[in-house]
């Protein structure tokens, strides 16, 4: 029998990945969440800590999605998993539109609406959020985060780890550094180095 997909982390952004998950037509088994979770994630059981995925693992769960919104705890968690033989599944809507020229990676979430446009390339355990646009020959680092309703022009680049909030606009070209942020609503017209907070419009730096 094939087991069912291991979800870890049972929030906000797990509801929604638990749901793209059902969507593709998968079973989602368990959500594995910390010790003050709630005990069901839209209708699946939570199993409370860590110490779980270890044992699921043993009992022949192979299959796993981290569905955390933190970019560096969803790299973590996600190294930890890998190490114990899990394969990290990607959450995909149908309703997101995906050119056939564009790479994926593995264990990226992409919601409803989201489009990624010509030869995009998305690294793993990126979230293209709901309803974000990624156009042509864009580059989306490891664990990075487009929220929801985030635009990127063509030929972007984003850092690994790095969080463009709700509603960002970012025009061509524009190389966006490692572990950055933009704050939501802010329109990036020139490039922002690694590990800076940026706001507004258009987007100044208000953290190195
Ligand atoms: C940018 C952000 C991360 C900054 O958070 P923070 O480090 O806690 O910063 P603060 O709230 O202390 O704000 C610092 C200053 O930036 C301003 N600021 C913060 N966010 C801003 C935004 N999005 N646009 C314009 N100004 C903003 C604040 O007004 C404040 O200005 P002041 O110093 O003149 O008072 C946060 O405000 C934000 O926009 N988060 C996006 C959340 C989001 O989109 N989540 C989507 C989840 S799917």
């Amino acid at each position: 029998m094939r087991h069912g997909i291991v979800v870890v982390g049972a929030g906000g952004h797990a509801k929604v990945c638990v749901e793209l998950l059902q969507a593709m037509g998968e079973k989602v088994a368990y959500c594995v969440g910390g010790v003050d979770s709630p005990d069901m994630c839209v209708g699946i059981p939570v199993l409370k800590g860590d110490a779980h995925l270890e044992s699921l693992r043993q009992v022949g769960y192979s299959r796993l999605f981290v569905a955390i919104g933190s970019n560096s705890l969803r790299a973590r968690l996600s190294a930890v998993a890998t190490d114990q033989g899990y394969q990290l599944m990607n959450a995909i809507s149908p309703h997101a539109v995906i050119s056939p020229s564009a790479r994926l990676g593995a264990g990226i979430a992409v919601m409803a609406g989201a489009i990624i446009n010509a030869e995009a390339e998305i690294d793993d355990l990126a979230i293209i959020n709901t309803g974000a646009t990624v156009d042509h020959d864009c580059k989306i680092g490891k664990a990075a985060h487009i929220a929801p309703q985030t635009s990127l022009a063509g030929n972007v680049t984003i850092g690994a780890l790095s969080f463009l909030g709700v509603g960002c606009k970012v025009i061509p070209g524009i190389q966006i550094g490692e572990q950055a942020t933009v704050g939501a609503g802010g329109v990036v017209i020139s490039n922002i180095c690694d590990g800076a907070t940026v706001v507004g419009v258009p987007a100044r730096t208000i953290k190195q």
